[in-house]
């Protein structure tokens, strides 16, 4: 198996000797906010490397919308949030990681405030607002829609005033290096020059992010290509839950132009969705109607679509006032001005696209991994909170509470320091491939549109058996070659882990959270009420 091309430990040719290498204590891959919390904790203890594949804005907390959830006023209680949280993620919740996360929110927030992050007040108090699946007002949001990027500018601040935190962007890793003590012993990327960059640490840490760029449609940034799920997974890391990916119900649909978000928070606040012959159709589908949770609104509106014959459903804005909406919504105010749609007139069309991947690499509480010395923390990691299905806003929160967690695991480490880590010589070489060379940007487009038709938000077994069969035949056309630039990388990375989030979901033989299948419509307790989990056969 592991000869062949598929199953390749590293991507590139190795040579540690002819590598220019550096060396820190804690190395955190990725600088959303579980990267950015992760790298200010550590470095209260270690020297920290902390790269990113762009620049620091170019993250998919730089883009969140929402707000942050948690409980912040005296009508709301740390039990309410937790059963919301675990009545969203369908049974298979970690039940003592939600209470945990929970409970460390509203501390975690007000240190965000002293950090400078601006959030919106009301009556001299936060203000929160009401998101699907939630029963009370608990999302805090920072200047109006723009929550995501004033979080990281707080973070990114902190982070550049600290002299133990070293900050490299636009440095692509393509995998991560271990040992035959299955110890994670650091990365091998590429820098901007494209010149390789060997980072021995003695702990490395994953916030890496999301994977939504797998999909046709999806709100999330270029970046999201599910590299940190790809390289955990040569390095022989338990993934888990790959079939739960969520699928966001609104985002902006202009043909041919980028998909954008649009956040819930307006429907939160009274916007409601209409299907092409402007009948508000949502109380059909479920009692909270335009508030009951995202996989259900996002089936809802299919399902609207597929019965009016429409590519798109709207969503109705016309019930706020303009002025509120320009400086609650400032950046829907800006996108939606840009393709001339007026909020006192016109309606906004939408439709689901992949925004969030619910499984990941599997941690425990305090992180970690199944391979030593490897942490991760964020949209890339699997750590019980979400169960089956993600309560809106619930991933900042965990982004920050989990990001402190890592942060503080490799401090405690007691071989944490650089000094303490063997680094073999490293010398890999993969043998050259004759077999045709597929266009890799073309692959990229074909298997975007594969998992949108195939893996999508409605699955059937046939359907997900012949996208398991389609990723293979690319696999070895693709997986056999030695790529030189992250378009390349990335497109290995991609088929890696689509061809097991395929797999995970024809596993799956039942309907739970974000994960519907056609032909098991019903929640099946007795055989899953489980996590999937899946790993590299040695
Ligand atoms: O709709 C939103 O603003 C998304 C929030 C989230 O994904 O948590």
């Amino acid at each position: 198996m592991a000869g062949q091309p598929e199953f390749r430990r590293y991507l590139i040719n190795i040579d540690s000797n002819s590598t220019q290498q550096l060396f820190t204590d804690c190395l955190v891959v990725g600088a959303g906010i579980a990267g950015l919390r992760a790298a200010i904790e550590a470095a209260e203890h270690l020297n920290v490397i902390m790269v990113c594949k762009g620049t620091l804005d170019k993250s998919n907390t730089w883009k969140a919308q929402g707000g942050i959830a948690s409980v912040l006023n005296k009508a709301d209680t740390f039990d309410s949030h937790v059963a919301d949280t675990i009545k969203t993620g369908c049974g298979i919740c970690d039940e003592s990681i939600v209470d945990m996360v929970v409970r460390q929110g509203p501390e975690l927030i007000v240190q965000l405030l002293s950090w400078g992050a601006e959030f919106d007040q009301a009556d001299g108090r936060l203000a929160t607002t009401l998101e699907g699946g939630h029963s009370h007002a608990r999302v805090a949001h920072a200047h109006g829609d723009e929550t995501g990027r004033i979080i990281a500018q707080a973070l990114i601040k902190k982070v550049r005033q600290n002299p133990n935190i070293k900050i490299i962007e636009n440095l692509y890793v393509v995998d991560l290096l271990t040992n035959d003590d299955n110890r994670c012993t650091g990365i091998i990327g590429y820098d901007a020059q494209r010149a390789p960059q060997i980072i021995w640490a003695a702990n490395t840490i994953l916030a890496t992010g999301g994977a939504g760029r797998l999909y046709r449609e999806t709100t999330n940034p270029e970046v999201a290509t599910a590299d940190g799920i790809a390289m955990a997974y040569r390095a022989g890391a338990v993934l888990q839950d790959l079939e739960f990916m969520q699928f966001h119900p609104t985002t902006l649909y202009v043909a041919g132009a980028s998909r954008a978000l649009i956040t819930e928070t307006l429907r939160g606040e009274g916007a409601v969705l209409l299907d092409n012959k402007g009948q508000r159709f949502m109380k059909e589908y479920h009692e909270s109607a335009e508030l009951a949770p995202r996989d259900i609104v996002s089936r809802a509106i299919l399902a609207q679509m597929r019965k009016t014959e429409a590519t798109h459903v709207y969503l109705d804005v016309r019930g706020f006032e303009k002025e509120y909406f320009s400086k609650r919504f400032p950046l829907i105010n800006e996108l939606l001005e840009s393709f001339d749609i007026d909020i006192g007139s016109d309606l906004v069309p939408v439709r689901p696209s992949a925004h969030y991947m619910v499984g990941g690499v599997k941690a425990d509480v305090s992180a970690e991994t199944s391979i030593e010395n490897l942490y991760v923390c964020g949209e890339v990691a699997s750590t019980g909170l979400h169960g089956a299905n993600r309560l809106g806003s619930n991933s900042l929160l965990e982004g920050l509470v989990f990001g402190k967690i890592a942060g503080q695991s490799v401090s405690k480490y007691k071989q944490g320091r650089a000094s303490h880590i063997k680094h073999p010589m490293i010398k890999y070489q993969i043998p050259h491939s004759d077999r045709t060379r597929l266009d890799a940007a073309d692959v990229r487009n074909s298997l975007r549109a594969l998992m949108w038709r195939n893996v999508g938000i409605t699955r059937w077994d046939q359907p997900l058996a012949e996208a398991q069969e389609i990723i293979r035949f690319w696999q070895r056309y693709v997986m056999d070659k030695i790529f030189d630039s992250p378009q390349g990388w990335e497109c290995q990375n991609m088929l890696t882990v689509c061809q097991l989030m395929a797999k995970s979901a024809q596993q799956r033989r039942e309907s739970r959270g974000v994960h519907f299948r056609g032909d098991f419509p019903d929640i099946d307790d007795k055989h899953f009420k489980k996590h999937i989990d899946v790993s590299k056969e040695k």
